[in-house]
């Protein structure tokens, strides 16, 4: 089998086989297939496209290429959850303790942040001594006695995925649908989960610009992962703001506990609510999705979902002290308020550029080694729709270098776009697949 008539077989828009599938990712991970061919392939695919079968195939010989975990040792049934990469998303924070409240077993695995979006890992070790490195033992031992462990990506999981994605990026191949689906979907079945529910976000600040393009990757994923045999859901997300108030790891952390505490509600909890009722009507614990959300908010008022999360990051070797003590997490030293300097009613907040301004404090990664500041980031106080005064606060800048949070002020105020009417707001879940 020669790569170059692979190659010339999908240029000219013909379906590849599984063998001419297997040998290009088994040849490109090893080494053996060169950078300049792959990237001629992940082209020719992004213009010609993937059948469901091939696609199947893709995410089958990527999930093959390393490591993958067996989760068979933990009792009853596993969820996982993705999203495609928010700003201000500290859905997992939420959501995962809810759902392990509610009976269902949670064994995540997660990453880091990196650029503009955050990562649940860096998130949780606002709690110091909080770690994600533990053997695979440990982790199903967690997930068996306390119901939920959020682990770290194995440095062999789906290597085929490392070398594939550096490779689109930067030859203008990322927004493929099929290369989308097999790189998330090799990564999700790697992870051995049961049910799958993913996040795909929608609009300006995403891969997916369109809700035709969201709901055409929705349907890919689902699909997929159905073909391999797992529950698999979606839910098409709105991303014309950040989701909720708080950017910047420890003040995501803050603002997750507030929502599990119930103080707080709003598109965050909304978006919990909804992918938590398909993880549990999916996976068998509730009939239907108004079941599993009385279920998921009665572990918010007795306070099992908030012990749930006292108990993961106390399991990890955290200190859960700040869980109820929400003053403990890392403060940072300059809090310098935005003033608006327009009237009107905000009309969208840039979300990738707010996950910018809060990369400019520290609070991101510039390339995957960056040290990064937990405490810094990003609190907005108005979002879409609401009506703002000329001199009205917008924001507060979390800082702990004084220059970097003035130039951050500046910053921030051009995320905000105004108008002077109130426009109705598209939805925020504007689909769900199923
Ligand atoms: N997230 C991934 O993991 N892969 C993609 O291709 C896009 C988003």
């Amino acid at each position: 089998m020669q790569m170059t008539d692979i190659i010339a077989k999908k240029r000219d828009g013909e379906e590849l086989s599984t063998e001419e599938i297997a040998f290009m990712i088994k040849g490109y991970t090893k080494g053996d297939i060169p950078d300049y061919q792959m990237s001629a392939m992940c082209m020719a695919i992004m213009l010609r496209g993937m059948s469901d079968r091939e696609t199947l195939d893709m995410t089958m010989s990527m999930t093959n290429s390393g490591e993958t975990l067996d989760l068979s040792p933990i009792k009853g049934v596993k969820a996982d959850k993705h999203s495609t990469g928010g700003v201000g998303d500290k859905t997992s924070l939420i959501l995962c303790p809810m759902v392990s409240a509610c009976g269902m077993k949670v064994a995540k695995m997660s990453g880091r942040g990196l650029g503009h979006t955050g990562g649940t890992i860096d998130k949780l070790e606002s709690f110091p001594g909080f770690t994600t490195d533990m053997t695979e033992e440990q982790f199903y031992k967690n997930v068996n006695d306390i119901g939920i462990a959020i682990m770290g990506q194995t440095a062999d999981l789906v290597p085929a995925d490392k070398k594939i994605y550096a490779l689109r990026d930067v030859t203008g191949t990322v927004p493929s649908i099929p290369l989308i689906v097999s790189s998330i979907m090799s990564k999700k079945l790697a992870s051995g989960s049961d049910v799958i529910v993913l996040d795909v976000k929608c609009g300006s600040g995403a891969f997916m610009k369109t809700q035709d393009d969201a709901e055409k990757l929705a349907r890919g994923l689902t699909r997929i992962g159905r073909l391999a045999g797992r529950k698999c859901a979606a839910v098409i997300t709105d991303m014309d703001q950040p989701l909720g108030h708080a950017v910047g790891n420890a003040l995501e952390v803050k603002e997750a506990i507030s929502v599990l505490r119930g103080e707080e509600k709003g598109d965050l909890l909304e978006l919990c609510l909804t992918l938590g009722g398909l993880m549990l009507t999916e996976g068998g614990f509730a009939d239907s999705i108004e079941k599993a959300r009385e279920m998921m908010l009665e572990t918010i008022s007795n306070g099992k979902a908030l012990n749930k999360l006292a108990e993961m990051v106390a399991a990890q070797h955290g200190d859960n002290s700040a869980v109820f003590e929400t003053s403990l997490l890392p403060e940072a030293k300059y809090k310098i308020p935005v003033y608006s300097t327009e009237a009107g009613y905000v009309r969208g907040i840039q979300a990738e550029q707010v996950g910018l301004v809060s990369m400019h404090l520290g609070g991101g990664r510039a390339t995957k080694d960056s040290e990064i500041d937990l405490a810094v980031g990003v609190v907005l106080n108005k979002k879409i729709g609401d009506h703002v005064y000329d001199g009205e606060l917008l924001g507060t800048i979390h800082a702990n270098d004084e220059r970097k949070g003035r130039e951050a002020v500046e910053l921030l105020r051009k995320c905000y776009r105004f108008s002077s009417e109130n426009h109705s707001r598209p939805k925020f879940i504007k689909d769900i697949v199923r």
